[in-house]
This record gives structure tokens, C-alpha cells and sequence, in this order.
């Protein structure tokens, strides 16, 4: 089945769960396609994943434009959704609008997503005024991490919580129709949850929110280092480290590649060769 805002709107009405998670690149594309995950993200923590940065700051719209069409090439019934990268729509609507239209027709998604609460509105505003659907992201914003002081949990405390609380409600106010709640205690996901008709996608909040989002290295074992609040799916990294090693021993020892790998029927006599070996001596 396709999924489309409408359908994805319609699971939450239902009660049903919704599953998101990041990919930057055709062939993991191919294989979340192939599953029953209803959502992509390609997320600016390409900059860490796949660039090696320490964070997403980096990352460039050129770079979230290349990434998000590779994925989308693979894509006919996930939603996929492209983050706007740091200072890509930070500086006003209008360069917000810009820069959201870049992505929808250099890539082919199907929404964006952004940083912030009350203070991004206008940009939310501008964007899906243009047609443009628009995932928000509060709590934990991994763009403001010198601002935060670091990757940590936001809304602790009853002051804290009230802030995520009234940006969740601006975000749905000003036009987003999902918003991703980052490190944000459980209690405050849940209410944030229940008070809301926009979709909320939790990571590190709470199962009671109305769709999970996780990075992909993280779940398959591939990350150097993993969040408390990811769980290990599978090992995949540990079965590809293993692979290489086989392979290299293979190269090493000869016994890769067999006959089996190589083109026999279409080689040339050896009578041959031992001529052209004469000539070129
Ligand atoms: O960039 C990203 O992958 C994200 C998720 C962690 C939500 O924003």
C-alpha cells in the first residue's frame, strides 16, 4: 500500500502504529521498500553516519539533495521525507520556502522536515502554504546542539516541559501534519501524544507516541557508539566486519575466486596466448 500523508493520518485516527526509519542511500532504500516500514527519513545525521562529522551542522542542502534523490529512486510506496539541513531555512520564510522547493523537486519526496518550535512557525507557515507537507522536530534539536550543551534530554522539569508542550501545539497550529519529539521524558511524549491530530514520532520518548524513528547503523549494530534508547535489531555490522575478514583470507590463500567465479567457457586457447606471449616478449 502506499503511503501517503492521508494514510498515515488515518493510522493515527485508527490507533495504529506507524514505523520510520533514516536511510541515505539506494540500496538500504531498496531494502526498507521491500519491507512493511512506512516512512523514510533521510536525516541530516547523514553527517554523522555517513560523513563522519560529530555532528549534523555540516551538512550542506546540495549534500541533503543528492542523498534524498537516491533514496527516492528506490521509493514507490514508503513516504520518504528529506531534512532541511542547518541555516537552510533558519534565516527567514522565504529562504526556508526556497529551500524546501529545492528539495521537493530535486528529490522527489514527499515532505520535509525542520528543526524547532514556536520560532520556526512563520517558516512552517511559508512552507505549507506552498503545498509543501512539513514534519516538525522538537525536544532534543541535534542543529542547536551548542545551544543545548550537548546531546541531552529536553523538558525535564515542569517549566521545560510546558516549553515542548506549547511548541508541539504551534507546530500543529502553523501547518505541520507530523512532529518528531527527540529525548523527550515519556509522560510529556504521551500527553503531548494524546492532545494532538498530528502525528508524533518519537525517538528516546515514549511506545504511547504515534510512530518511532530510528537511525539505521544504530538499530543494525554499525555505530561506533549507540544512544541509550536504541535497541540492537541485529548485528549486521559484526556480520559484515566478519565478511571482509573471510574475503580478505580468501584473496589471500586463493581460494577466491574459483572457476565457478571466473568466465572459463569464453576464455581464449592457450596456443594463443602462448603466441602473444612470444610476440610481446
Ligand atoms: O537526522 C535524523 O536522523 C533525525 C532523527 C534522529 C530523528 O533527525
Amino acid at each position: 500500500m502506499k503511503n501517503t500523508v492521508n494514510t498515515l493520518l488515518e493510522m493515527k485516527r485508527n490507533g495504529e502504529k506507524i514505523s520510520q526509519i533514516t536511510c541515505y542511500d539506494y540500496t538500504t532504500a531498496r531494502l526498507v521498500e521491500a519491507s512493511d516500514i512506512n516512512m523514510i527519513l533521510v536525516g541530516d545525521s547523514l553527517g554523522m553516519t555517513m560523513q563522519g562529522y560529530k555532528d549534523t551542522l555540516p551538512v550542506t542542502l546540495d549534500e541533503m539533495i543528492i542523498y534524498g534523490r537516491s533514496v527516492q529512486r528506490a521509493c514507490e510506496d514508503t513516504f520518504v521525507v528529506v531534512d532541511m539541513p542547518f541555516m537552510s531555512y533558519q534565516a527567514s520564510p522565504e529562504q526556508a520556502l526556497m529551500s524546501a522547493g529545492r528539495i521537493m523537486k530535486e528529490t522527489g519526496a514527499s515532505a520535509v522536515k525542520l528543526e524547532g518550535g514556536k520560532e520556526v512557525c512563520p517558516q512552517i507557515r511559508a512552507i505549507t502554504a506552498a503545498g509543501i507537507p512539513v514534519v516538525a522536530h522538537i525536544g532534543m534539536t541535534p542543529q542547536s546542539v551548542h545551544a543545548m550543551g550537548g546531546f541531552k534530554v529536553q523538558g525535564k522539569g515542569e517549566a521545560n516541559a510546558r516549553r515542548v508542550f506549547e511548541d508541539a501545539l504551534a507546530v500543529q497550529e502553523a501547518g505541520a501534519f507530523a512532529v518528531t519529539l527527540e529525548c523527550v521524558p515519556p509522560l510529556l511524549s504521551e500527553a503531548i501524544t494524546k492532545k494532538l491530530d498530528i502525528i508524533t514520532i518519537g525517538i528516546g520518548a515514549s511506545k504511547e507516541c504515534d510512530a518511532q524513528v530510528l537511525v539505521y547503523q544504530d538499530m543494525l549494530g554499525m555505530s561506533p557508539r549507540t544512544p541509550k534508547f536504541v535497541k540492537t535489531f541485529a548485528n549486521i555490522g559484526e556480520m559484515m566486519t566478519q565478511a571482509f575478514n573471510e574475503y580478505d583470507k580468501e584473496v589471500k590463500s586463493q581460494a577466491f575466486p574459483t572457476a565457478e567465479h571466473t568466465f572459463v567457457k569464453s576464455d581464449c586457447s592457450k596456443e594463443f596466448l602462448d603466441e602473444l606471449m612470444e610476440e610481446y616478449k
